[in-house]
Formats: structure tokens, sequence, C-alpha cells
């Protein structure tokens, strides 16, 4: 999977990175996170839209390519991500709806949104069932594996337990932003932890995968479904 990045992973350069993918080499790419609220807004939503383009030449690649586009929203109040997920799912053509429970920027964090959800799981699950309602679409969560601490055993357990198809495992915690290693042994632990509690569930690792190669040992050593790649892309 080719990661959501804000300001980067726009229809202009997804459609370069499909351009120069081999068939089978990607499977799905994301558009940059997009806001609830805006989404919601009667002026906001033409301010949030460029987001969700998709170019007929892009639209083209990834059906000749096989490649599945997934909206990434996010926003911290259940009664907007039924309203924006159901908008998604009547106005566009998206192939699933992930939310964003990983982003571990200040000016979200501080209003309860994004990497915030990860310490408040009853708010956590009352966007995914509010997200699961809105839509038949495949719904899944890109996360880390802890807010403050590495937290990763507790929050699995709880996700894997939520109305989802899909977890993306970023291997670092919100305090780390960007910094240091990314644990892939936590992203192994996750994946364990799904065998027992959700078999079905794909697990994605994410988190310093620089090469094809990389990705076929990362999902062999550490068992999980996929990988996604963010900065490896450049
Ligand atoms: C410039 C930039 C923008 C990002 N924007 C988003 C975003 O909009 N949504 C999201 O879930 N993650 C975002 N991320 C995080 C990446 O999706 C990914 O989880 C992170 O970079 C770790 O993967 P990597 O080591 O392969 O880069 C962003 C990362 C970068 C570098």
């Amino acid at each position: 999977m080719l990661a959501p990045m804000e300001d980067v992973t726009d229809t202009a350069f997804r459609e370069l990175v499909l351009h120069n993918t081999r068939p089978g080499n990607l499977d799905v790419v994301f558009t940059e996170f997009t806001s609830t609220d805006g989404l919601c807004h009667p002026r906001g939503r033409d301010n949030v839209a460029r987001r969700l383009v998709v170019s007929d030449t892009e639209r083209q690649l990834l059906k000749d390519k096989g490649v599945k586009i997934v909206a990434q929203i996010w926003g911290n109040n259940p009664d907007k991500y039924f309203e924006a997920v159901r908008f998604l799912d009547e106005n566009y053509d998206f192939d699933g709806i992930d939310i964003n429970m990983g982003c571990p920027v200040r000016n979200v964090v501080s209003h309860g949104s994004c990497s915030a959800l990860i310490d408040h799981e009853p708010l956590a699950s009352e966007i995914i069932k509010a997200a699961r309602e809105a839509t038949s679409l495949p719904v899944s969560v890109k996360t880390r594996i802890g807010f403050k601490k590495v937290d990763t055993e507790r929050w699995m357990n709880f996700l894997l337990r939520q109305p989802l198809d899909g977890i993306i495992l970023h291997g670092r915690i919100q305090k780390q932003m960007s910094k240091g290693e990314a644990d892939w042994d936590e992203i192994a632990k996750a994946s364990a932890i799904r065998d027992e509690v959700a078999p079905d569930v794909p697990i994605i690792g994410n988190g310093d995968v620089f090469s094809l190669e990389d990705i076929q040992e990362r999902c062999y050593l550490y068992k999980t479904d996929g990988v996604m790649i963010g900065r490896g892309i450049f």
C-alpha cells in the first residue's frame, strides 16, 4: 500500500506512482487525510474536496493496474463521521474508508482526534460504529502502537473487537512523531493477537520500509498481511 501523506499523495502524485508501478506490486493507494468536520460543512466541503480528487487519468491507471483507492478521514465527532462517510459513499467512487487514529501532530491531538483516540476507547468505538453504519464499503483504521507509551496489547485487543475490515499499524507511538526506528516486534505482537481474536482481519505493517525485497521479508518475519510504504516511495 502507498501511505496517505498530507501535501504529498494527491491525485498527481498517485498517478506518477501508479504509472511507474508494475501490476501486482501495489494493491491500495490512499488520499491525504480529510476532515470530517470539513466534509459536513457547506463551505468547508469545497475546501476539503480537493483532497478527494481522482483525475480521469488516475482512475484509468487504477483500473488498468488493479489498484484500489481508499479515502482517509479524521475528526472526533461520531455524528460527523456518519454524515461524512454517507456523503463519500453517495458522491464518490472510493473502494474503502480509512479512519486516521495515528496522526501525532499537536493541533489535531489537542482536539482529541487522530492518535489521541488511542487513549479514548469509548469514543474510538463510537466513531468506528458510526462509519460502519454509514456505508457498506470496507472500513479500516490506521494507527500507532501507543500514545505516550507502547500499548500494543491493550489497543489491539480493543481494535480487533471492533467491526473493522483491516488495521494498518505504524510501529511508533505518538510521542515519537517520526523519530527513532519503527518497532516491528510490536507489529508482530499485533499479528499474534489478531490470530487469537479476529483471524480474518488483515494487519498491514508500516514504518521504515524502503524496498520490495524488504516488504516480503517483513511480511514473513512479522506475520503481517501486507506493508504500507510512506517515505520509502521518495
Ligand atoms: C509528509 C508526510 C505526510 C503524512 N500525512 C499523513 C496522513 O495524511 N495520514 C496518515 O495516516 N499518515 C500520514 N503520514 C504518516 C505516513 O502515512 C506513515 O505512517 C509514516 O510516514 C511511516 O511510514 P514510513 O516510514 O514508510 O514513511 C504522513 C507522513 C509524512 C512523511
